[in-house]
This record gives structure tokens, C-alpha cells and sequence, in this order.
């Protein structure tokens, strides 16, 4: 969807709607932090925050925003020191716990005191701990600047928040395709050609498919033949010819043989499939379905649909 430039000069005042505001915000991806800090002798303090952000190299400096109205304010702006933890893919749980007001936040958390007796949450992606520099006023939030004091990082992926809701990273499909196969040598000629690769996914899987026709004592050809009628009720030979991809003289013994097998009928140049052929095809795109579903799953959902996009337009192209 293309957005519509329809900027124009308005008064000093902001004049439009809140929460159109946060929606058009929401389209910064961030990551998760829950921002820990002592709340004088009595406990301690959490808060879920997205508005975390690296502000300088040297000094190391970060900065989170907080809301005027969150309850645990008054402990920010008096606490020395507070830790930045960076929330992991799986610690949803614990943003929404941090996220809630309630008396003690922390009977439920596991973590770790650190030097300056700051809690740290276990399990995090990474942590930073702060030295409370600035304090700035922003609104109805407050800006809080921290020095760096002490940093650690995990291998742990990242919890992301996009759109309103949490995420998890992938790697764009233009960093992936750039990365090495697994199983090919990137120099080899076959690793960078088109029709080998497509080629090779496609008989890989076939293969795994063969597996399941087997059981349904179908072969490959009747198979495509069969997969051909999903969605029509009759085809002639052009149509079948045209999905099957089979070569025209194969085709022809492949649907006699169907036909002597009870699975297709012919009317003058129409065929189509018998009551058992019918009663097969459910099954069969089940399989075949779940058969691309094991293919696709190492795949995001948006890399699966770009996948077939890119391969249709390919197809378009080279017809
Ligand atoms: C994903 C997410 C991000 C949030 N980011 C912020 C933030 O940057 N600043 C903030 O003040 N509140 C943020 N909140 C809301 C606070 O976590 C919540 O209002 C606060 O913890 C309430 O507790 P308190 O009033 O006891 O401090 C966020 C909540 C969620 C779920």
C-alpha cells in the first residue's frame, strides 16, 4: 500500500488523532527492555519499556522515557543506578508482568543482585548496567540518560515489539539468500545456478512426497494428473497438459492407464475424475500440503509467501 503524502503547514499545535499517532509510531520496530532500579531500603522496582535507545559511544550513554503517571517514577528520578535488561524472545511472560502495576513485581521474577544492588532479571538477551546521568523532561514522559557502567550479551534472540505486538526477529530474505547454503559449496557452479536449485528442490521434494503416494498406491504421474482436477470438475488434454507438466508423450498412457484403473473417466475430449479418484484427492492434497508445510516451516511466513511470489513471477517470465 502506498501512503499518501498530504503534509501541509498547520497551526503550532499538534492537531490530530492520538491514536492514529501511536498506530503510525508502532511501525518502529523495537526490542523489549524492563528497566530495573532500587526503590530505596524497602524493594525494588520494574518497568517494561520499549523506549530504550543508545544515545552515545563515549560516553556510553543510553536513554529510556517513562510516563509521568507510572507509579514507580518518583524511584527513578532518586535512584543512583538502575539496569536496562534486554528482554529475550521467550520472556513475554515477563514483559507483561513488568507491564502491570502490582505491589511486588519482583515475588515472581528470578534474578540476580548486581554490584550496586540493582536487580538483574535472569534469562535476558543482554543487560546494561547504568549510572543515572540526566534526567530531562519530555512531555508527559521523562527522558532518563544512564552512563554505561558495565554491559553483558547473550547469544539469545532478541523479543521484539512491532505493530502493537510482540515479534521475533528473522533475518531479511536478501541477508539469507547471501548467506552460505548449508549442503552446497558456494563455489561450485551448482550452488549459484537457477535451474539446478529449482530443479533440486523440486525432485527432493518429490521424493519425500513418493513416501505418501506409496500408501495410496498412486504413482508420481497419476499423482500430478490427479493434483491437476483440484478445482475443476473436467479438464481436456491441453489443460492437463499444461498442469501436469508431463511431456505429451507421456501423458496419454499415463490417463489410459488411469482410466483402466478406474480413476478417470472421458467424455468426447473431457475427462474427469471417478467417485474413487475423488475420494483419493483429499487425502493426496493433505499430504501434498503437509509435505510443503515441512518444506516452507524453516521459512517465516513472509519469506514463504515472497518464495512463491518470486517463483511465480519467474514462471510468468519465463513462459
Ligand atoms: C511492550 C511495552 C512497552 C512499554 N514501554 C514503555 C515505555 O517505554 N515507557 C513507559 O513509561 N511505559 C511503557 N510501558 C508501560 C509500562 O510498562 C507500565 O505502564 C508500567 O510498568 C506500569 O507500572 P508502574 O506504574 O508500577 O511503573 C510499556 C509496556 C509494554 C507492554
Amino acid at each position: 500500500m502506498s501512503v499518501e503524502h498530504t503534509v501541509e503547514k498547520t497551526a503550532d499545535r499538534f492537531d490530530f488523532d492520538t491514536r492514529e499517532f501511536r498506530t503510525a509510531l508502532g511501525q518502529f520496530a523495537t526490542g523489549v527492555t524492563v528497566v530495573t532500579a532500587q526503590d530505596g531500603e524497602s524493594g525494588y522496582i520494574a518497568t517494561t519499556a520499549s523506549s530504550f535507545n543508545s544515545v552515545s559511544m563515549d560516553p556510553p550513554l543510553i536513554l529510556w522515557s517513562i510516563d509521568n503517571g507510572a507509579r514507580s517514577l518518583p524511584a527513578y528520578e532518586k535512584a543512583e543506578h538502575f539496569v536496562v535488561n534486554i528482554l529475550a524472545a521467550d520472556q513475554v511472560g515477563v514483559s507483561n508482568h513488568c507491564a502491570r502495576q502490582q505491589e511486588d513485581k519482583f515475588a515472581d521474577l528470578d534474578f540476580d543482585l548486581n554490584a550496586y544492588g540493582v536487580p538483574a532479571l535472569r534469562g535476558c538477551s543482554a543487560y546494561f548496567h547504568c549510572k543515572t546521568r540526566y534526567l530531562y523532561e519530555g512531555g508527559d514522559h521523562t527522558i532518563i540518560v544512564g552512563e554505561v557502567l558495565q554491559f553483558e550479551a547473550s547469544e539469545r534472540d532478541g523479543l521484539l515489539f512491532h505493530q502493537g505486538r510482540y515479534s521475533v526477529s528473522d533475518a531479511h530474505p536478501v541477508v539469507t539468500a547471501a548467506a552460505k547454503p548449508e549442503d552446497l559449496e558456494e563455489e561450485s557452479f551448482a550452488a549459484n545456478y537457477l535451474h539446478y536449485l529449482v530443479g533440486r528442490c523440486f525432485y527432493q521434494l518429490m521424493d519425500k512426497l513418493d513416501i505418501m503416494l506409496e500408501k495410496q498406491d498412486i504413482n508420481q504421474d497419476e499423482y500430478r494428473v490427479l493434483a491437476s482436477f483440484s478445482g475443476l470438475q473436467d479438464a481436456d488434454y491441453d489443460t492437463l497438459l499444461h498442469y501436469t507438466l508431463l511431456a505429451t508423450p507421456k501423458l496419454l498412457p499415463v490417463l489410459d492407464g488411469m482410466i483402466e484403473r478406474g480413476l478417470l473417466q472421458k467424455t468426447g475430449n473431457s475427462y474427469s475424475l471417478t467417485q474413487a479418484a475423488q475420494n483419493l484427492l483429499i487425502p493426496l492434497m493433505a499430504m501434498a500440503k503437509s509435505n510443503e508445510a515441512d518444506m516452507l516451516g524453516t521459512f517465516s511466513g513472509e519469506q514463504a509467501q515472497q518464495l512463491k511470489h518470486m517463483l511465480r513471477r519467474a514462471i510468468a517470465w519465463t513462459a
